[in-house]
């Protein structure tokens, strides 16, 4: 049985007040929530200190959305992943399509994002996923597998453990237009399957695999009984308390 785990990907939202507001209530609702789901809010820095002192359920985890590929020094405006685990954060998502796209991370960028968290104790979200002419080509396995092969490039199989991985295909991102659960799937296994080549059996069966894009409270349930998508990465729908709660429970009955 692997994890179940549902995160939100606030981006920049919510100014401190209204996110503090959303995370007690993510937080309440998590105190009485009973089904093992974890939950993981990436909320912007500004937040990562408070929310974390305020959670009191067992399963919610505070985590950035990025961070630098530099241990410290000058680098202004920057945000090391030892200052991200000092406010008790656990997670980073790392390799957004937005942070790809509008901030030119490429592959080596992070994939020494990656190691330097990993090394500062973080747990990584990595995100993957092709753009529209990529799946329209018919090119959408070998962009996710090179993408995936790049970022864990010398990553070791202790270390590997820690990623949790985020299928986001660019398409579905903000759009509305959600992949099927069919396409999820198929994509899904497919990332499974590179995993194992790279890592072996036991941990490709283990390895979390998130969908994100459009998911919200309509759809989470239909994705989430696919074999191979273990929960999602909510963006737009993370930022209203009622389809956040309602898609975390949309795991009912897997
Ligand atoms: P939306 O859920 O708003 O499509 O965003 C998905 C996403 O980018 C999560 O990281």
């Amino acid at each position: 049985m692997r994890r179940k785990i549902v995160a939100g990907n606030w981006k920049m939202n919510m100014n401190l007040q209204e996110g503090l507001s959303l995370a007690k209530a993510v937080d309440n609702f998590m105190q009485k929530n009973e089904s093992g789901v974890e939950v993981i809010l990436c909320t912007p820095f500004i937040h990562l200190a408070h929310i974390t002192t305020l959670f009191k359920a067992d399963n919610i985890y505070a985590g950035a959305q990025n961070c630098s590929n530099m241990d410290s020094g000058a680098y202004t405006g920057e945000i090391s992943a030892k200052m991200i685990k000092s406010t008790g954060a656990q997670y980073v998502i790392i390799g957004h399509s937005e942070r790809r796209s509008y901030y030119n991370e490429n592959d080596e960028l992070l994939n020494e994002k990656i190691i330097i968290a990993l090394n500062n104790d973080l747990k990584v979200i990595f995100c993957c996923g092709e753009v529209l002419s990529e799946r329209e080509k018919g090119e959408y396995y070998e962009v996710v597998k090179a993408q995936i092969e790049k970022a864990f490039s010398g990553i070791s199989l202790s270390d590997f453990r820690n990623i949790i991985i985020a299928y986001e295909p660019v398409w579905a991102i903000g759009t509305g237009v959600t992949a099927s659960s069919a396409q999820a799937q198929e994509m899904h296994f497919f990332i499974r399957s590179v995993i194992e080549k790279m890592y072996g059996k036991e941990q490709s069966d283990k390895t979390v695999i998130l969908y994100g894009g459009s998911c919200k409270p309509s759809n989470s349930s239909e994705l989430f009984s696919m074999n191979d998508v273990d929960g999602g990465l909510i963006g737009g729908a993370s930022l209203k308390e009622d389809d956040f709660c309602k898609i975390i429970e949309s795991f009912k009955g897997k």
